[in-house]
């Protein structure tokens, strides 16, 4: 894995192939930081209440942050060290830990899935691995950190029990079956361990570009460092770290599902010269198999079908194709076509 930025960022000035076209490059490397995306509390009792918050959350802003969510603080914390030992380690460690399973449900990338034929790349080296069923994945897991799988074992189910209690409560917003994501549309839990080094010059690059989760939902660990940015009326604003919560995001999957009610909302990370950021997103997301649509309850006659109905695995194909072109991407998806 020789090209991991990790292994090469502290020796190097930024190399000509992560220099982003200049409409694509940040700009401000200040923008406001969102004060108005919610922050739920989950440890509310007042259930009809909570359903309402998040279905509001999730119709304007696609994005919102939860608090006292259940999943311990330590654990949070021991997750996190793991994870930036993981990204500490050498690249050939890395190389190593993460090619136990020749299916390759466990393996490391950097920029993006799509390396070898991208224009240009972005400052991040990614973990990827599966994580439902636990005992059919871990086997395949890093064993260095030492620690690795006894701690991210229990956050991993932990988060996922966080990720189905959210798509529940946002089942009932919609006013579709509480269980209507229970099976195949869930089926693929993935984590997917983020890191993005010191960067020499933050105005030039990215650490992810514009995009949408392409999934369900996702539930993002992301430290105590700033970088996320949500598109928001137009404008770039800031997700501001908040101690032990999480930010959870809603993917396109929703957008199909709700057929247009929420949003997939569009994000990026920016980077920064003093400081590696480590964060780690736990996407809720369908098998391939599975058939993604908008929901029957709420589709009628004056309610019709906004989206075709697709496998996961055509879908994901039309939105790899439609790279970060989100009209492009509505127009090869919508019945109207
Ligand atoms: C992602 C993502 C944001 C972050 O993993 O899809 O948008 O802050 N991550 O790392
Ligand atoms: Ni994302």
């Amino acid at each position: 894995m020789e090209h991991l930025v990790s292994g090469w960022c502290n020796d190097r000035s930024l190399p000509e192939s992560y220099i982003l076209p200049p409409e694509k490059r940040p700009g401000k490397l200040t923008v406001p930081l969102a004060n108005n995306i919610p922050v739920i509390d989950l440890g509310g009792h007042d259930q009809t209440d909570l359903i309402q918050q998040i279905f509001e959350a999730s119709q304007e802003f696609g994005f919102f942050q939860v608090i006292n969510h259940g999943v311990p603080s330590n654990l949070m914390d021991e997750a996190m060290s793991v994870f930036k030992e993981f990204h500490a380690l050498s690249g050939e460690d890395k190389a190593i830990e993460t090619s136990k399973d020749p299916n390759k449900s466990c393996y490391i990338y950097t920029s993006s899935p799509n390396y070898a034929t991208e224009k240009f790349h972005f400052w991040r080296d990614g973990l990827m691995h599966h994580c439902n069923p636990l005992e059919k994945y871990i086997q395949f897991w890093p064993e260095k950190p030492p620690r690795y799988r006894e701690v991210v074992g229990p956050y991993t189910a932990e988060v996922r029990k966080l990720g189905f209690r959210i798509l529940e409560f946002i089942s009932q917003g919609l006013g579709i079956s509480p269980d209507h994501f229970s099976s195949g549309l869930s089926e693929n839990q993935t984590l997917l361990v983020n890191h993005y080094p010191p960067c020499p010059d933050p105005s030039l690059t990215l650490g992810v570009g514009k995009h949408r989760d392409p999934g369900g939902i996702n539930i993002l660990l992301q430290s105590d460092v700033y970088g996320l940015q949500v598109f928001k009326d137009e404008e770039w604003v800031g997700v501001e770290p908040i101690p032990y919560a999480f930010v959870v995001n809603i993917g396109y999957l929703l957008q199909i599902i709700s057929n247009g009610k929420l949003k997939g909302a569009e994000h990026r990370v920016v980077t920064n010269s003093n400081v590696a950021r480590t964060t780690a997103s736990l996407f809720i997301n369908p098998s391939s198999e599975t058939l993604v649509e908008p929901a029957k309850a709420l589709i009628d006659a004056s309610n019709p079908a906004f989206y075709k109905s697709l496998t996961y695995k055509d879908f994901l194909s039309k939105y790899i194709a439609a790279s970060s072109d989100s009209k492009a991407l509505e127009e090869v998806l919508s019945t109207a076509l």
